[in-house]
């Protein structure tokens, strides 16, 4: 039977966030919705929302496996959704579950935040709520999971911004120029 022409998903209006844990993820979601007035979403604020519990309780209560099930799911929400015009920063696992990856793509233009590991120690150890990094080795971690991650990084962003030794005013500008450019060469779907 004739299915008709393939209908190709239609991208959406946002931008997406992606990076390791340290890698001014939040900050810069925050700048950039202060420039451009794109509303934030956070995903590990929005799964804390959902399940009354913070990140290192979901790790300890149900699992990692429980914790990227959730991430899968809002995605899959957000794209169900057709959520737009929204600043979407996201957990530095994200990109660990290969259905996710198109997820992150179609919801638009995707920023590949990167820096290096010394930053990313220096910046995670001010805080606990990383159960990933609470260990007695913290550095070892990070080198493994980056070689591990960094591919994935690569292949699922539209761009990669290094956001060690530049202000995240600087960064911020950097992003919205390129995501207009990105947006100019699409259909608005609103
Ligand atoms: C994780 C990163 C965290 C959070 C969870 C797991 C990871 O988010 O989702 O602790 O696997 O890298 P941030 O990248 O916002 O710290």
């Amino acid at each position: 039977m004739d299915q008709g022409p393939a209908i190709t998903p239609q991208p959406m209006h946002n931008i997406v966030l992606i990076g390791f844990m340290g890698c001014g993820k939040s900050t810069i979601g925050h700048e950039l919705n202060k420039n451009l007035g794109y509303r934030l979403l956070d995903t590990d604020h929005a799964i804390t929302r959902q399940t009354g519990k913070t990140i290192p309780e979901i790790f300890e209560q149900d699992g990692e496996d429980s914790f990227r099930q959730l991430e899968t799911e809002l995605l899959e929400h957000l794209v169900a959704e057709k959520t737009s015009h929204h600043i979407i920063s996201t957990g530095g696992g994200m990109i660990t579950r290969p259905d996710n990856l198109p997820l992150l793509r179609q919801l638009g233009f995707v920023v590949w935040l990167s820096c290096t590991p010394e930053d990313i120690l220096a910046r995670t150890s001010r805080n606990s709520n990383r159960p990933l990094l609470q260990c007695d080795d913290p550095m070892a971690v990070i080198t493994s999971l980056l070689k591990e991650r960094s591919p994935l990084y690569e292949q699922t962003a539209h761009i990669e911004i290094s956001t060690s030794g530049l202000e995240f005013s600087e960064i911020s500008c950097g992003i919205l120029e390129s995501a207009r450019y990105h947006f100019a060469s699409q259909p608005d779907p609103t």
